[in-house]
């Protein structure tokens, strides 16, 4: 029995679709998606918003982040993207010329630019651990930290495979050089629990449309206290401290909130999204972050058993809920269009198929892909 039943009736999935790539997109909960109604048609009244909504949806959302992760409200700041919470912790990180910025190969881009423009900023070294042979990206990850590393961008789970690397093992080899650690946990962040004060990043980001259920266009930005004092990205308004009197706004405040509000993006206060954010996080919270990966880690190892009959193998070492399957012939050219056709929905990345589950989905979901699958490999011999 799974740890939590399907939950289906949560969403707006139709029975007919077999939804398998949170990795991509997660579809909303139907309270989510009702939350944004809501807070979409605020905009319709204005006379009805007030100064203080301009802070108490931010600060409701920004603390359910905040619960979810281990971590206090005034450490989050509420980003659009992984890429502007990426060039924030960039702005801020200290690498001196020569020194190293270690990336995965084939992280997600929005990291890999970011470490790029760093390296070009500061003269700096980009070093970009191989994939290793045998998967265990968490070893070839600590035998490229060394005395001359400034940097360590990582995943808790690598976007592609779905390997899980071993976050506490590597802040504490960064901790032993003095070189910073910042997270993008985008593929994790709600699916798979994270000890934060063990791993204790400096700064450690996600987007919120994927395994948080959230909307596109929102994230979160935890940075650590110790950072708290840094520059944010935009000279924004609302991240002053003494915002919240409008009649003093045009007094001009230089001192910035003494926390991660600084970091927020302009006009965060975004009453459509922030809702939908928050509703989701609360479910979430809800279920637990453990009890999902168990639930669905148990998802993922009966289609890995199926799928393991046609030859086709998800990585030793992977996430609970992230499968990502090779073939043993190549990927079938076809396959994602064909797949969707028949309303199966997975992605392919590099050369590899990802099967990402939710509570959403069940066995005759199961039972559908893998059968699809099976028609696919059987027509490319
Ligand atoms: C690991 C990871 N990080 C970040 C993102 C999204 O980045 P951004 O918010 O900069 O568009 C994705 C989207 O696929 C991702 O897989």
């Amino acid at each position: 029995m799974p740890l939590i039943p399907c939950q289906r009736a949560l969403f707006d999935v139709p029975r007919g679709v077999a939804y398998f790539d949170c990795a991509k997109m997660s579809p909303l909960l139907q309270a989510a998606a009702a939350a944004g109604r809501g807070g979409l048609m605020r905009k319709a009244h204005p006379w009805e918003i007030k100064a203080a909504h301009f802070f108490d949806e931010s600060e409701r959302v920004r603390a359910l982040f905040a619960q979810l992760i281990g971590a206090t409200a005034d450490d989050v700041a509420i980003v659009p993207s992984v890429s502007y919470g990426m060039a924030t912790a960039m702005r801020n990180v200290r690498v001196a010329a020569g020194q190293t910025i270690v990336t995965l190969a084939e992280d997600f881009p929005s990291t890999v630019y970011a470490c790029r423009a760093l390296v070009a900023r500061e003269e700096a070294r980009l070093v970009t651990v191989a994939r290793p042979e045998e998967g265990d990206w968490t070893q070839a990850l600590l035998d490229s930290i060394d005395g001359g590393t400034a940097l360590v961008c990582a995943p808790h789970v690598h976007w592609v495979c779905g390997t899980m690397i071993d976050l506490e093992a590597v802040a504490r080899r960064c901790r032993s050089v003095g070189a910073a650690l910042v997270l993008d946990t985008t593929q994790s962040t709600g699916a798979l629990p994270l000890d934060l004060a063990a791993v204790d990043p400096d700064y450690l980001v996600a987007a919120s449309y994927k395994w948080l259920l959230g909307p596109y266009s929102v994230g979160f930005l935890y940075v650590a206290p110790r950072h708290q004092q840094g520059r944010p990205l935009e000279e924004g308004w609302i991240t002053r401290a003494g915002a919240e009197d409008f009649r003093r706004l045009a007094r001009y405040d230089d001192a910035l909130q003494p926390n991660a509000r600084r970091f927020d993006m302009g006009e965060r206060s975004n009453f459509a999204l922030l809702p939908v954010a928050g509703a989701a996080i609360a479910q979430l919270i809800d279920w637990g972050a453990a009890n999902v990966a168990e639930t669905l880690g148990q998802a993922t190892a009966a289609l890995e058993a199926k799928l393991a009959e046609m030859g086709l193998h998800g990585q030793p070492g992977r996430a609970p809920h992230y499968l990502s399957v090779r073939f043993p012939g190549g990927l079938p050219d076809d396959i994602e269009d064909r797949l969707a056709a028949a309303q199966v929905h997975v992605s392919l990345r590099g050369d590899r198929m990802r099967i990402t589950p939710h509570l959403y989905n069940d066995e005759a979901d199961r039972d559908r892909l893998v059968r699809e699958v099976r028609e696919a490999v059987a027509q490319q011999v």
